[in-house]
């Protein structure tokens, strides 16, 4: 068991990396303070797999607790869903001092997240992320939220939870799908912030995806770690440096929206996106091939996605979404691009003409 602290200005929580730690809930939860009741906001799949685990740790906290199922997937993040767990919170009269448990993927995390931010403006939120996504990235950090029709993400909130607990024992059922996914956002901490990351993922696949739990509490935390550090020295992304986080999000969230976010997954399309990205910043001489031939030999080495020949896009529906992207300023265009393994700057000027150029260079068989 691994603990990681995340200081804030106001705030400061551990994440706590580890097996069987969902068994154990009653010594974590007792950190959290007095509660008399606990809610678990989870959905099915994830529920039906490892719930009983967590129950028996609860059991042994002796608090009294109710779990709430969200729908499956995205469709947990809607605002009627966020209803829902409000109605419960009131019908069971949680008070301020009583706990919200996210138990599932990003999907449960940020809206479950959500309503803990926002319930009696703020109930304590103990994040326990069921999927590789989720103890890597969406359980840190505080960004939680909803979609609307209109838009993903668009209704939310930062804030931060009171623990956070990965048992990479929850990840032995994750289809091959999800993990190579998630694996991607992995890679991608990898290459903007670290180097030995990066490289114990290249040595290291093969036990990664065949879910070995050595290399999983490896990778979580070194990617936990990584992320923490952005937050803590730009809780919410003002300063621009959790901007780099985003590395491979502008091309990724484009492709995403082309696809109307069916067919690729988030993390396939930011595979595609780190592949761009890269690309972008080679052709102008900050990157060297042979760094960004590394990176893509990686991705495809995990099963991710490094150009899109087979896909389909059209080429103005992926410009057309970008230019809709938030990070967006002045007319330029602004990009997270690679300088080296490891390594990342921001280039807030880039053009449409290199976006372009980009586009074409990798819709066809990857050019070496
Ligand atoms: N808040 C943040 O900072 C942040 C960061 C990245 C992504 N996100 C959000 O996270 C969401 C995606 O998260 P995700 O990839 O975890 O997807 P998800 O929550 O949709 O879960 C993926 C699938 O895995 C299943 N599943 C969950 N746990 C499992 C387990 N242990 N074994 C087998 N199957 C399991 C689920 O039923 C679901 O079908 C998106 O909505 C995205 O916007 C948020
Ligand atoms: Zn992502």
């Amino acid at each position: 068991m691994r603990t990681l602290q995340v200081k804030l200005i106001e705030t400061s929580y551990s994440i706590v990396v580890g097996r069987g730690l969902v068994e154990k809930l009653d010594r974590f939860l007792k950190r959290l303070g007095p509660a008399r009741k606990v809610l678990v906001v989870t959905e099915r799949r994830a529920a039906s797999l490892h719930l009983a685990r967590l129950e028996k740790g609860l059991r042994k906290g002796k608090v009294s607790y109710q779990v709430f199922f969200l729908q499956g997937g995205e469709g947990a993040k809607s605002a009627a869903e966020l209803s829902r767990i409000y109605a419960a919170l009131a019908r069971n009269r949680f008070e301020r001092r009583d706990i919200l448990i996210a138990f599932g993927g990003g999907g449960v995390g940020d809206v479950a997240g959500f309503a803990a931010a926002t319930y009696l403006r703020g109930l304590p939120l103990l994040q326990i992320g069921t999927t590789l996504l989720a103890q890597v990235d969406s359980s840190i950090g505080g960004k939680t939220g909803i979609n609307l029709p209109e838009g993903k993400n668009l209704v939310g909130a930062f804030y931060q939870p009171s623990l956070v607990l990965s048992d990479v024992t929850l990840l032995k059922t994750l289809p091959r799908r999800e993990l190579t996914a998630s694996l991607a956002e992995v890679i991608k901490v990898g290459v903007i912030r670290d180097r030995e990351l990066f490289q114990y993922v290249e040595k290291n696949l093969d036990s990664i995806l065949a879910a070995d739990l050595t290399a999983l509490e490896h990778i979580v935390f070194s990617s936990a770690r990584i992320k923490a550090g952005v937050v803590e020295r730009d809780e919410k992304e003002t300063r621009g440096e959790r901007m780099i986080l985003n590395y491979g999000h502008t091309f990724g969230h484009a492709f995403e929206a082309a696809q109307d976010y069916r067919g690729l997954r988030h993390g396939e399309a930011v595979a595609l996106g780190m592949a761009a990205a890269a690309r972008l910043s080679r052709n102008r001489g900050w990157l060297r091939p042979a760094d960004e031939m590394r990176q893509n030999r990686l991705l495809e080495r995990a099963g991710l996605p490094t150009h899109w020949n087979r896909l389909a896009f059209k080429e103005d529906r992926v410009i057309r979404h970008m230019l809709l992207d938030k990070k967006i300023k002045g007319g330029k265009l602004r990009f997270v691009l690679p300088t080296a393994l490891g390594r990342v700057r921001i280039a807030d000027d880039v053009t449409l003409s290199e976006v372009k150029k980009t586009l074409r260079e990798l819709g066809g068989k990857q050019v070496p």
